[in-house]
């Protein structure tokens, strides 16, 4: 054996570990479906990528999860395997047309476990046909509806709901927010990470405060994550200094795997399941799970 061969051997050992620690955990169930909006009103922070692969995570946890994908770019769609070209039914129907959600869900390629009501294109228009065709008081509150009554109907309720939201504060995003219990926001490791944070926690302030009491913000996500730079340790740093209960110990490294699994269809979980990025995801999938009980969740 080469020396230069040794980090590389140590490397492989630890990620051996990992994976049977994480395939020795067993997350339990939540005592009621937890509705998590993953929001960031900046485009680019990770938002669907920890979407899909929390979701596939706890799926292959043997944990029920619904995916909606409220973005009308159709990325979260995409990388579940789900169609969602014009003409196939979703979520834009539930919101304009007040379709049931059970009439719209797909299944996905990830796993049994996992579903997902996909966005098409239409839902770009869906703003301004919501607020010249429905009734006022009615605008905040339709994914809400729709996703109690599915919940309350439901054969086997879902565990967990992750809302994937469009890089925005639009009306789209307030529904998610209304919709939602749990607010989980992905925080990328570079340098104007927490600009433009202050305003998205005065909107969840005052969404709690108007429309949705039970909302808090329970979870911070810290993503593409680079070792190599000291910037990123020092994000990481204040990030845990603001956030230190919210903040979860698993931090997601920048992970080539992660990138090109929707390409595939994919989550990273069912595309490499050994890679850096999967074995982060799984890990703060589980650690949310944990939380979750801890908390009473
Ligand atoms: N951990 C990661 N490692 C490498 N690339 C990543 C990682 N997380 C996200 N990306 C890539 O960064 C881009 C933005 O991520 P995305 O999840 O689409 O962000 P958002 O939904 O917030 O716009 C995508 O091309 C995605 O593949
Ligand atoms: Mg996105």
């Amino acid at each position: 054996m080469a020396i230069n061969d040794a980090p590389l051997l140590r490397e492989l050992g630890e990620s051996n570990r990992r994976l049977q620690v994480i395939q020795s955990q067993n997350p339990p169930k939540p005592a009621k479906t937890r509705i998590f909006t993953i929001s960031n009103q900046k485009g680019g922070v990770g938002k669907t990528t920890t979407t899909v692969n929390l979701a596939s995570a706890l799926a292959a946890k043997g944990l029920k999860v619904l995916v909606i994908d409220l973005d009308p770019q159709g990325n979260a769609s995409t990388a579940l395997g789900v169609p969602h070209q014009e003409g196939v039914k979703g979520i834009y129907e539930v919101l304009t047309e007040g379709t049931p959600l059970i009439q719209v869900i797909k299944p996905t390629t990830e796993s049994p476990n996992l579903v997902c009501i996909p966005a098409t294109i239409d839902l770009a228009g869906a703003e301004i046909e919501i607020v010249t065709q429905i009734d006022r008081d009615k605008w905040h509150n339709l994914l809400k509806v729709a996703l109690d009554e599915f919940i309350a109907g439901a054969e086997e309720a879902p565990d967990y709901v992750f809302i994937d939201c469009p890089p925005s504060l639009g009306l789209l995003t307030i529904n998610a927010f209304v919709a939602a219990r749990e607010v989980l926001i992905p925080i990328q490791c570079e340098y104007y990470a927490l600009e433009g944070l202050s305003q998205l926690l005065r909107n969840i302030d005052l969404i709690q405060k108007n429309l949705n009491p039970e909302l808090s913000l329970s979870t911070i996500l810290l993503t593409m994550y680079d070792s190599r730079t000291k910037l990123a340790s020092q994000v990481v740093a204040d990030v845990r200094q603001h956030f230190p209960t919210q903040t979860l110990n698993a931090i997601i490294p920048r992970n080539v795997r992660v990138s090109e699994a929707p390409s595939f269809g994919r989550s990273v979980i069912s595309h490499d399941h050994s890679s850096p990025g999967a074995l982060s995801y799984m890990e703060a999938a589980i650690e949310i799970a944990f939380r979750g009980a801890q908390n009473g969740r």
